[in-house]
């Protein structure tokens, strides 16, 4: 056996030779791997010795892709067409033995190899569009040659890798080999293959491609379908463009084309903020203070207090990998209740064909409901979730103090209330934290966990660990009104309130941040949400557009009517009478009119923000910038390829922020102040990136 370099071996065994890479954790194509497969199948076909060779990894996977780390520099040696023309350019069959994932350059890799063999639980993907690129080593040329372009299109679209089985069904991969003798099947498999001429190479395989050649309409369809998914992305559009190429010209000049679209996307921001939010979804579980060895309490049992929507959710999370939930309430009726939307929405998942029946009652006989809080005792983990009252609140946890067990977590689910006035009640405030999900708390993926000043490193390090357990992702964050996400929106909202007493429309508005990418505007949002969230008839007194809007019964979808009208679908429109009342307030208050332009509304909206964020930082009530970015892309449907707030922030620059931000001066209110944080980062050439909370 001998060492091509120090992450490739190359092993001759009779007449194969088999040339290993091992580059932990995931061996990523970086220079040294592509310099290992390029030199070691060049030395593999110098040896007379061998007739065919196998390409296998060490390690956990075959390899997951090019070396994301490596895009930011210039070209290094040998580049991924120099290593992919040594591998389908030998004159010695070579056979890809996969395990773990192929993905990306990975799969590129075994494609561009004569013949693929995978065990059953190995995976092949081509995932590039999550980073805002496409396969850019061949692999939007020889995948509908080997999938035809309908599995083509589907796969580089969606990033999503296929099983094993399926990839053998549809012609990606040749043989499936037991678990646990790649190797030895491996080389057996090259030795049957050795002799086998010509050569198989993918890209004479014009088969697929050519069947699909002058039915534009396979293209046109696909794009139609899927024009809402795709909503804002290049990346998508780009792919699809470069499978069209692949059916409609040869192959040497489908795969200029498809350099000549992935080099255009890896200059352009989208692919920048997709990249940085691959890596910012990895940071967000690393906390400084907590490290990696953390004793973790374990978590057998789960309660929560509180049955209505959020509570019911929240226990799906636990119930749904297998973990008993105890909720309770305090009336009969309301437990009933929220047991019954439960099983209502495990019911709906099993017209979908995720669950079967046997699995939703499975789920239920998890569920465990009771009038009396004395039942969680025995809990791991007590979840608050009952209304925004802090007196009420603090009676629970003082209740819970004397009840639960000791070690355990004693969590608030609360979205506004100061946790560490919360903890105060207890004996053990080192066991209180906040777990704020999101609404609907089954559906959404984002978790903020919430540290108390007395939080221990253990209930924080178990708290992320069991929001990765149950599929969320979690960014660690201290206590302030409205923690990250919704400090950040309510910065927004104060400026989108502002903007109509000037002038604006709320479809004017929420058209402009529909368009940036949002799914939906600010007063579509309130709409949804209901306008009499915390809104008491009573007290009502006229004094903002909101409490007018409830005055009139216009509180929102549920009424048919709020900031928009709605039809029967509750489909919206811009509405007249919204439009009066907003004209009539702003004239009561004396406030001029004028007309806001797309950019003042877009740069007010969202500027703001960014300086939120920066006082978040300043204050360490986030880690890092990412954190930030991380919240409001999975909690509020910030696009993705422009990298949330803090990201958008330093593509656009800060200098450009602050000064815009010092333009629009007593416009942004009395009580907005630029961060101190924000003005030194634009001062120093910086960026949000740069600086640690
Ligand atoms: N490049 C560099 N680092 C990578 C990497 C890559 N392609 N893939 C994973 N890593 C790193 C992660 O950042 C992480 O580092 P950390 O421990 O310092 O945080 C470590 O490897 C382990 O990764 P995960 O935590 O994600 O491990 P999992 O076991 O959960 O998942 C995986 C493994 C499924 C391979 C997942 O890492 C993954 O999806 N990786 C990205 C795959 C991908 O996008 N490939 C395409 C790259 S682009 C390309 O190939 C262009 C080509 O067409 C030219």
């Amino acid at each position: 056996m001998g060492a091509i370099n120090a992450v490739a071996t190359l092993a001759v065994e009779g007449d194969i030779g088999i040339l290993t890479l091992n580059s932990p954790p995931v061996n990523a194509l970086s220079q040294q791997v592509r310099d290992g497969i390029h030199k070691g199948i060049q030395q593999a076909v110098a040896d007379t010795a061998v007739q065919a060779i196998v390409l296998i990894c060490e390690g956990k996977t075959f390899f997951a892709g090019a070396d994301i780390t490596e895009f930011t520099q210039g070209p290094l040696s040998p580049s991924f067409p120099e290593m992919i023309d040594a591998i389908e350019g030998s004159p010695k069959p070579v056979v890809a033995a996969i395990h773990g994932t192929a993905l990306g350059g990975g799969l590129e890799v075994a494609m561009a190899c004569s013949y693929r063999i995978a065990v059953p639980s190995a995976k092949c993907g081509l995932p590039e569009v999550n980073l805002g690129l496409l396969p850019g080593a061949g692999g939007t040329q020889r995948l509908p040659r080997l999938v035809g372009p309908e599995q083509a299109l589907d796969m580089v679209t969606s990033g999503k890798p296929i099983d094993a089985r399926t990839a053998l069904a549809s012609g990606l991969i040749d043989e499936l080999i037991p678990e646990g003798e790649l190797r030895n099947s491996a080389i057996e498999f090259a030795r049957k293959i050795a002799r086998n001429r010509p050569l198989r190479r993918v890209r004479d395989m014009n088969d697929k491609v050519a069947a699909a050649r002058g039915k534009p309409e396979i293209f046109a369809d696909f794009r139609k379908a899927n024009a809402r998914k795709f909503r804002g992305f290049l990346a998508p559009e780009y792919n699809i463009r470069s499978i069209e190429a692949a059916v409609n010209q040869p192959f040497a000049e489908g795969l200029q084309v498809e350099q000549q679209l992935f080099k255009e996307l890896m200059q352009g921001t989208q692919s920048a903020a997709q990249r940085y939010v691959f890596f910012a979804e990895r940071q967000v579980w690393k906390i400084p203070d907590v490290p990696d060895d953390t004793p973790i309490i374990p978590i057998k049992k789960v309660g929560i207090v509180g049955a209505g929507t959020m509570g019911g959710g929240i226990a799906m999370n636990f119930v749904n990998v297998g973990i008993p939930v105890t909720i309770v309430e305090t009336r009969q009726d309301a437990l009933d209740r929220g047991l019954g939307v439960v099983r209502k929405n495990y019911e709906r998942s099993t017209k979908s064909g995720k669950l079967t029946m046997a699995d939703v009652d499975k789920r239920m006989s998890l569920l465990t409901g009771t009038l009396e809080l004395e039942r969680l005792a025995d809990c791991d983990l007590v979840i608050e979730a009952i209304f925004e009252n802090m007196d009420v609140k603090q009676g629970v946890f003082a209740k819970l103090d004397k009840i639960v067990k000791q070690g355990a977590i004693l969590a608030t689910n609360t979205s506004a209330l100061d946790i560490n006035d919360i903890a105060s009640v207890v004996k053990r405030p080192e066991s209180v934290i906040g777990l704020h999900f999101f609404s609907p708390a089954n559906v959404m993926r984002l978790l903020e966990v919430v540290r108390t000043r007395h939080s221990s490193k253990p209930v924080i390090a178990t708290a992320m660990q069991l929001a990765k357990k149950i599929g969320k992702i979690a960014a660690l964050v201290g206590v302030c009104p409205g923690f990250v996400g919704n400090r950040i929106l309510h910065a927004r909202t104060l400026q989108a309130d502002a903007m109509l007493l000037e002038g604006a429309m709320p479809w004017q508005i929420d058209k402009v941040l529909y368009d940036f990418g949002l799914p939906m505007g600010q007063f579509a949002m309130a709409d949804l949400a209901g306008l009499d969230l915390g809104w008491v008839k009573e007290r009502s007194a006229s004094a903002t557009i909101r409490e007018v809007l409830c005055e009139a019964d216009r509180r929102g979808q549920k009424t048919g009517a709020g900031y928009y009208d709605y039809d029967e679908q509750r489909h919206p429109s811009p509405s007249p009478v919204t439009e009066k009342i907003i004209r009539d307030f702003a004239a009561k208050s004396g406030l001029p009119q004028r007309q806001l332009s797309d950019q003042e509304i877009l740069e007010r909206c969202v500027y703001v923000q960014i300086n939120e964020g920066a006082r978040i930082l300043e204050e360490k009530i986030a880690i890092r910038a990412s954190d930030i970015d991380i919240v409001w892309i999975n909690g509020y449907g910030w696009p993705v390829y422009r990298g949330g707030p803090m990201f958008y922030g330093d593509t656009i620059g800060l200098k450009h922020v602050v000064a815009k931000l010092k333009a629009y001066g007593p416009k942004l209110g009395s009580n907005f102040t630029i961060s101190p944080l924000l003005e030194k980062l634009a001062a120093e050439g910086k960026r949000l990136q740069d600086a640690a909370g």
